[in-house]
């Protein structure tokens, strides 16, 4: 948090307030290292230890604003806050001045004052970078519409439960190129595992993206063939045909339906685990059969969103004297 009235200096300003914000904007503007210790952070957490057992963040508070809805996000941040001694304000955009024309700028300045960290779920990444630009307390990005990186740290999370080291690993993705695949590319390239990417030419993520991946150094390969991406994969992904930042009345079924991954699919991948960030859409990108069958792990994946992201909380807001 920035220093506040120089005429009462806040309690909440500690030494950790010092240094620039730890933000948590996108996997790919982290680097290996750093996502290792958070993913540290949230196991040693799942299992009672770290910042479970010295619940660091006592007497700190964290602004979730959503301008989209959410199930998994909101409670999980809630929890994982609290079990680390802290604090939420949960706040719809719609509710707040935000939505009625206030500043993003403004916006994260004021809630800079009162509270120690923010995370938003937004439909524009331009608006996290804004906010971000302009808090003096670390920005957590809940979802936009490019990424999802809190989601794929509870993926490779989950991954590596089931499957040991993600490096050097297949991990197929069947469908929309939205925000989600956009992260698993940031994560390809910072966590060093293969990444088959079968969609529709037309709904490929942005031929940049994957430039960008492949000069990190990452194995990025492309296919409009579902069963070529997933012959032979440790882990088989979808997501929703159409995202909450699509345009109302987006309909891409029959475009996506060859890429849905059922029971046929999936006899292509024997030893792969499924994953899906939920909400799942039944029978469209994914059938009941695999979504409840034996290599779905996404109830695991849920659970992990609450682990990772206590990971997440831990590394942003941890002190200065803490840090390695
Ligand atoms: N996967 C995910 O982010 O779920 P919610 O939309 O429910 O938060
Ligand atoms: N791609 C989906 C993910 C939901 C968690 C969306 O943006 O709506």
């Amino acid at each position: 948090m920035a220093p506040r009235s120089a005429l009462r200096p806040s309690p909440l300003a500690t030494s950790a307030t010092a240094a620039a914000p730890r933000h948590f904007l996108d996997v790919s503007a982290l680097d290996r290292g750093t996502l290792r210790r958070i993913l540290e952070l949230g196991t040693a957490f799942k299992r009672g230890e770290g910042p479970a057992a010295t619940r660091p963040l006592v007497g700190r508070t964290l602004a979730l604003i959503f301008e989209k809805p959410s199930t998994r996000t909101r409670v999980s941040f809630e929890v994982a806050m609290r079990r680390l001694g802290g604090d939420v304000v949960v706040l719809s955009a719609k509710e707040m001045q935000l939505g009625r024309g206030e500043t993003v700028a403004d916006t994260a300045r004021v809630l800079s004052r009162y509270v120690d960290a923010i995370m938003l779920r937004t439909d524009s990444a331009a608006k996290l970078t804004e906010l971000a630009a302009a808090a003096t307390v670390p920005v957590i990005n809940g979802l936009t519409d490019q990424s999802h990186p809190c989601q794929i740290m509870a993926d490779v999370m989950t991954f590596e439960e089931h499957k040991g080291p993600i490096a050097g690993r297949v991990v197929a993705w069947c469908g929309d190129g939205n925000n989600v695949a956009r992260s698993w590319i940031h994560a390809a390239a910072r966590f060093g595992f293969t990444l088959r990417l079968a969609t529709p030419e037309s709904l490929r993520p942005p031929a940049e993206l994957i430039a960008w991946a492949r000069n990190e150094g990452a194995t990025i390969e492309l296919t409009e063939d579902p069963v070529a991406a997933v012959r032979g994969a440790d882990a088989v992904v979808t997501d929703a045909w159409v995202s909450m930042s699509d345009a109302p009345g987006t309909s891409r079924h029959n475009l996506l339906r060859p890429y849905q991954v059922n029971e046929a699919l999936m006899s292509h991948a024997p030893n792969a685990i499924f994953l899906h960030c939920l909400p799942a859409h039944r029978g469209e990108e994914v059938t009941d059969g695999v979504l409840d069958g034996a290599q779905s792990v996404v109830l695991d994946e849920a659970e992990n969103r609450l682990h990772a992201q206590a990971g997440v909380l831990a590394w942003c807001l941890e002190p200065l004297s803490a840090r390695p």
